[in-house]
C-alpha cells in the first residue's frame, strides 16, 4: 500500500510541468564556486547568527539550523519573484543569506507534509550534513519550525541537465560537456557509494537532480530519498524498504523485491547515459510503442548495430562522437543488466568512462587533424 503510494508520489513528482519563472532572472550569480569560501566567511562572522526573531534560538556559527528570520529575509518572505521551482518535495526558492552565500531554498509542501514525507525530510538532512563533494550540491542546514520545513543548500546557476538537453537556453550541450557530465555524476555517486562507515544509496538519479554550474560541471543534488545502504559490517546485503525513485529510471530487481543496492543507482545511471546520448526523457509517451521506452528502444538499436540512428539529432556525427557513442552504450547495457548482480559498480563506471574519455580525447584531436 504505502509503497503504491511511493511509486504514485514519485510519478506525480516526475511529471510537474516546468516553472514558467525559470530562468526570470539573472541577477545572481553562479555560489557554486566560491561555495567553500562563502561558507567560511558564514563560520567566521558571527554576528550574523546572533539575531533572533523570538520564535526559534540563535544561530550558532557554523551551524546546520537556520532562524525562520534569516528564512525570510532571505526569500524576501518566500516571495514569488525568488521562486526558481516546483517539485515533489515543494517549492524551491533562491535566497541571500546576509554574508552574501547564494542558496537554493527547498520548502516542503505542507497539505503533503506528513509523518511519512517527514522520515524523508529527516533522512535527506542527515545525509546532507554529511558529504561534501565537488559534485554533489552543498548542503547548509535546515529549519524545522512549526509546520514548516525548509532545507538550505548551494545554489547552481545554470538549471538543470533536462534542461540543457532541451535546449531550454538555446545553446546545445555538445558531446565532450556530455562526457564530462557522465564522469561528474559517476564521481559524485562513487563517493556516496564508498563514503566512510555508512554508504549512501542516492535512490534518485535522474537529469532533473543533476545541477550544472556555468562551466558545465555537474553537481548530483536531492537526497530526499537516500538511505544508509547496507552495513557491511552487519552482514547484510541489501535494505528492504519502501519503492522510492522516479518512473523511468527504477531498477526493474528493485521494483520486484524491494531490496535497494548500490546497484540500483547504477541501473539508473544506465538510463542517464542513454539520456545523454539520445537526448530523449527516459520515458516518451508521444513516440510509437517501440520508442516510448527510450533504454530499449536505444539498446535494441545498438545490439543491432544501429546505435547511431539514436544519437541526439543535435550532436555532429564525427569519428570522435560515434566512437565514443557506441563505447558509452556498451556499458549503459551493463548498468541496465536486469540483474543486479551482472551491473559494474559504479567506481568502475567512472574508470570506463575516463578511458572513454581519454580515447574520444585523441580522437577528437586527429579529427582535427584531418579536417
Ligand atoms: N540547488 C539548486 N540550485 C538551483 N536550482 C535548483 C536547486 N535545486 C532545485 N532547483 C530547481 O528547482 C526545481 C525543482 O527541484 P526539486 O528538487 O524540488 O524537484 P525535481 O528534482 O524536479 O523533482 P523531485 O522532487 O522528484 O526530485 C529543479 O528542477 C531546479 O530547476
Ligand atoms: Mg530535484
Amino acid at each position: 500500500m504505502n509503497a503504491a503510494r511511493s511509486v504514485a508520489d514519485a510519478l506525480v513528482s516526475c511529471f510537474t510541468p516546468p516553472e514558467p519563472e525559470k530562468n526570470s532572472s539573472n541577477t545572481f550569480n553562479d555560489s557554486s564556486a566560491s561555495s567553500s569560501g562563502s561558507r567560511q566567511r558564514r563560520n567566521s562572522n558571527q554576528s550574523i547568527y546572533g539575531s533572533s526573531n523570538g520564535s526559534t534560538h540563535s544561530r550558532e556559527p557554523g551551524s546546520v539550523k537556520f532562524t525562520m528570520e534569516e528564512i525570510l529575509k532571505a526569500t524576501k518572505n518566500f516571495s514569488p519573484s525568488f521562486k526558481i521551482g516546483q517539485g515533489g518535495f515543494g517549492t524551491v526558492y533562491k535566497g541571500h543569506l546576509e554574508d552574501g552565500t547564494m542558496v537554493a531554498i527547498k520548502r516542503a509542501k505542507k497539505i503533503v507534509y506528513d509523518k511519512h514525507l517527514g522520515v524523508e525530510f529527516q533522512s535527506e538532512v542527515k545525509t546532507l550534513a554529511r558529504v561534501e563533494h565537488l559534485n554533489l550540491v552543498r548542503f547548509y542546514g535546515f529549519l524545522e519550525h512549526e509546520d514548516e520545513r525548509i532545507l538550505v543548500v548551494e545554489y547552481v546557476a545554470k538549471g538543470t541537465l533536462r534542461e540543457h538537453l532541451d535546449c531550454v537556453n538555446g545553446d546545445i550541450l555538445d558531446f565532450a560537456s556530455r562526457l564530462d557530465i557522465a564522469i561528474d555524476v559517476a564521481h559524485a555517486v562513487t563517493y556516496l557509494h564508498m563514503y566512510t562507515d555508512h554508504p549512501i544509496i542516492h535512490r534518485d538519479i535522474k537529469s532533473s537532480n543533476i545541477l550544472l554550474t556555468e562551466n558545465l560541471r555537474a553537481k548530483v543534488a536531492d537526497f530526499g530519498f537516500a538511505r544508509l545502504a547496507a552495513d557491511s559490517e552487519s552482514g547484510a546485503t541489501h535494505v528492504s524498504t519502501q519503492v522510492k525513485g522516479t518512473a523511468g529510471y527504477l531498477d526493474p530487481e528493485y521494483l520486484k523485491t524491494y531490496q535497494l543496492t548500490e546497484k540500483s543507482d547504477v541501473y539508473s545511471f544506465g538510463v542517464l547515459l542513454v539520456e545523454l546520448i539520445t537526448g530523449r526523457r527516459p520515458i516518451e509517451p508521444k513516440r510509437e510503442i517501440k520508442e516510448r521506452m527510450t533504454a530499449r528502444w536505444a539498446m535494441k538499436k545498438f545490439l543491432n548495430g544501429d546505435a547511431i540512428t539514436t544519437l541526439d539529432p543535435r550532436l555532429v556525427r564525427s569519428p570522435a562522437n560515434n566512437f565514443a557513442m557506441e563505447k558509452i552504450f556498451e556499458l549503459s547495457l551493463q548498468c541496465l543488466a536486469p540483474h543486479r548482480k551482472n551491473r559494474p559498480t559504479m567506481r568502475k563506471c567512472a574508470e570506463i568512462l575516463w578511458s572513454i574519455r581519454k580515447d574520444y580525447n585523441e580522437l577528437s584531436t586527429s579529427d582535427e587533424i584531418q579536417e
